[in-house]
């Protein structure tokens, strides 16, 4: 493998650095703003536009904020869980409040101002997550960007309640995917291998949200941070404005969450929750425990969109590939006054937010959350209203 010495610029996207080498742009990981590195590379030959590293050493000055890893499975050729384990916490936000406010300008041009917020739990937050078995039984996570397994013996992102390090130390089937969830109702450990699926544990899981309870299937989705849910929740109430008898539609909305908490802060007169997961409209249908002015719409936001419908609010929490044209379109039809888009992707989210701006809808708040510290993944959540 090639190895290059690099002066390190700008945090990028995935949780890498920008350095040029030969002219050519090289994201690194394992380095930070400011540093020079000696680098191997790790994808990229010479027709490609550019190259990925990984940094082996500082060859200069360390940046000030530069602390060893918490983790010893982190660094070059490791777990490609983490990406900024080397950067003190408070350094980690301004990365990625750098990374979301660039992002935001460079594919929305959207230019002003964002912070990224801490919930303030570092380690310890993850609820869920998914361990990968190599050939020998050891389980343990991906390599960056790779499927080889890397094994460890412990997870500082893990919630203590997952007992993880136990399941670490287990033999497990060659091949098989260990997905690991926490809630009031306890653990679920589910083992998808070539023999098929099995499952120790509770089959539902309970949580609850500012008083009101949200059952999801054990496998189903939830926020991962165990603060998550509380604090988008509280964000999303404050952006929705209080109108008595609005119309609400809660696009992607997994079990409810979002648009069934806005039945207890606000008086809407309806709450459409439109999801795609047959399971998770079936924990939403309890989850609304009776309450007429919830409709759940179980149908995927692509077949909503052809006939959205009015609406006054539209609040929606598209997975990573963000809402696309026709949905954003779609949101628009609807004759929606206010919208609260929740991403986890900055770059679909940028994409997004310029569509909306092509239909009228400009941002007037803009926050981001360390759901994921240690990673090089951000939540945003921002208001659009309508202009004019
Ligand atoms: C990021 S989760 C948000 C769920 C919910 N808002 C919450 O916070 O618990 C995205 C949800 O969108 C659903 N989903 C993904 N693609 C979809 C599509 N094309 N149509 C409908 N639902 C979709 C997933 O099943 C998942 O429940």
């Amino acid at each position: 493998m090639t190895e290059i010495i690099l002066g390190l610029d700008k945090p990028a996207n995935d949780g890498s650095c920008v350095g040029r080498s030969d002219g050519r742009v090289v994201f690194c990981r394992h380095g930070l703003p400011g540093e020079t590195v000696r680098a191997e590379v790790v994808d990229g030959g010479a027709d490609s536009r550019f190259w990925r590293a990984e940094a082996l050493a500082v060859t200069g000055e360390p940046a000030a904020v530069r602390v060893p890893s918490p983790c010893p499975w982190f660094g070059p050729g490791q777990c490609g869980g983490c990406s900024w384990l080397h950067a003190q916490p408070d350094a980690q936000l301004e990365l990625k409040t750098q990374v979301l406010a660039e992002t935001l300008e460079r594919i929305g041009d959207v230019r002003r101002p964002v912070a990224v917020h801490t919930l303030g739990r570092t380690a310890g937050w993850r609820t869920r997550l998914s361990l990968h078995v190599d050939d020998e039984g050891r389980a343990g996570f991906h390599a960056w960007r790779s499927h080889e397994v890397v094994p460890v013996a412990d997870c500082l992102q893990a919630d203590p309640r997952m007992e993880l390090a136990d399941l670490l130390e287990q033999a497990w089937p060659a091949g098989a995917t260990v997905r690991v969830s926490v809630s009031e109702a306890g653990r679920a450990v589910i083992v998808d291998s070539a023999t098929g699926v099995s499952h120790r544990g509770t089959r539902e899981h309970v949580h609850v949200v500012d008083g009101r309870e949200f059952r999801t299937a054990a496998d189903g989705f939830w926020q991962s941070h165990v603060d998550a849910a509380s604090v988008l929740t509280a964000q999303v109430r404050e952006l929705v404005p209080h109108e008595a008898g609005s119309r609400i539609v809660d696009l992607y909305a997994g079990v409810g969450l979002f648009g069934l908490a806005l039945l207890d802060s606000h008086e809407p007169a309806s709450v459409d929750l439109v999801e795609g997961d047959r399971s998770a409209t079936e924990f939403a249908v309890r989850n609304a425990d009776g309450d007429s002015r919830v409709d759940v719409i179980a149908r995927d936001v692509r077949r909503w969109a052809r006939d959205p419908g009015a609406a006054d609010i539209v609040v929606l929490d598209p997975p990573r590939a963000g809402a696309g044209k026709q949905v954003v379109s779609a949101i628009a039809r609807t004759g929606a006054h206010t919208i609260v888009y929740v991403s986890c992707d900055a770059a679909t989210l940028a994409r997004d937010l310029r569509w909306f701006a092509a239909r009228g809808y400009e941002p007037d708040h803009i926050v981001g959350f360390d759901l994921f510290p240690g990673t090089a993944h951000v939540e945003t959540v921002v208001r659009l209203r309508a202009s004019g």
